[in-house]
């Protein structure tokens, strides 16, 4: 799988992450932990790392950690969840509900959920980040209402990630928030790539273009994973499913050429007109 630099560190990321709202909210009968099972190993067969959560996501922290343990997954996976609430204290109470749930002692990457009581949680997420026990330190938004807050919070300089919603019919990121993510090197998670799961519909019943093999691309889902991670500012991009054949089709939107800046322009012009 491709991969791309996070800024602060140079440490490599494969560009296509997991996304685990509605997908991994789940009780683990029989069924579902053979299921989300397959979905992690194959997810770290193909070389894949990063796996975004929330405590916003009900069950899903704790079916990762459950999961991860059993599988003996931990250490091949970069694991990304967020803080959600308010106030210093219950900010410190969710993140360590976060670690015993995700049985680890230490996240990769900690963020303050859409934004949430912003100030008071980056200040602890620092100081945990100073303790050795959150590695990266980022923000999440999944609206562009949001993105003159954004603006400010990446102005000052402190982030290690953003992650933000962009997609082919949702491209006001690209006009102030990439580029600014790009001058003050923070690296970009892309949420929500699929708009949510709706810009199937608009794609399903079309067919392929042609030269969308001059990208290796077979499947609507790569075509718009390829879009996003063809970005220059983009780290990588989360679509979130936990069926094991629509993750195998996800990781391949990770995998061969990606489109150039006038191929990306013609895939927005074939989108629009459907
Ligand atoms: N504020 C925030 O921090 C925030 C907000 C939103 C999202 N997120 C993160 O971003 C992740 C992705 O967002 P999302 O899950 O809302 O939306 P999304 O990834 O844009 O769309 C998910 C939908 O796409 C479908 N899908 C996935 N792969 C497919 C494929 N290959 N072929 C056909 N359908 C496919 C899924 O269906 P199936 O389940 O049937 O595969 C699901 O219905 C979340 O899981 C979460 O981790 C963060």
């Amino acid at each position: 799988m491709l991969t791309r630099a996070i800024p602060s560190t140079g440490e490599k990321l494969p560009v296509i992450v997991l996304g685990t709202y509605h997908a991994f909210d789940l009780d683990l009968t029989l069924a579902h932990e053979k299921q989300l099972g397959d979905v992690l190993s194959l997810f770290v067969k193909s070389g894949a790392r990063l796996i975004d959560s929330s405590p916003m996501y009900g069950r899903a922290e704790q079916v990762i950690g459950t999961l991860t343990n059993k599988l003996g997954l931990r250490d091949k996976l970069f694991l990304a969840t967020k803080v959600w609430t308010r106030g210093k204290q219950a900010g410190i109470d969710s993140m360590e509900r976060s670690m015993s749930r995700l049985q680890t002692k230490q996240i990769d990457l900690m963020q303050v959920h859409n934004l949430v009581d912003a100030q008071t949680q980056l200040e602890t997420i620092r100081e945990w980040k100073a303790q050795g026990r959150i590695r990266y330190l980022g923000i999440t938004h999944y609206n562009s209402s949001a993105f003159d807050q954004v603006e400010k919070i990446l102005r000052l300089g402190t982030l290690d990630f953003l992650q933000i919603n962009y997609s082919i019919m949702e491209r006001e990121a690209e006009e102030r928030i990439l580029p600014l993510a790009r001058d003050h090197q923070v690296a970009v998670i892309v949420n929500r790539p699929f708009g949510g799961g709706d810009l199937f519909s608009r794609v399903r019943t079309k067919p392929m273009p042609d030269w969308a093999r001059e990208f290796d691309c077979t499947s609507w889902a790569q075509f718009l994973l390829k879009w996003i991670v063809a970005h220059p500012a983009v780290t990588c991009a989360i679509p979130g499913t936990n069926k094991p054949n629509h993750l195998e089709d996800d990781i391949r939107g990770g995998i061969g050429r990606l489109p150039d800046e006038t191929i990306r322009r013609k895939m927005v012009d074939l989108v629009s007109r459907f």
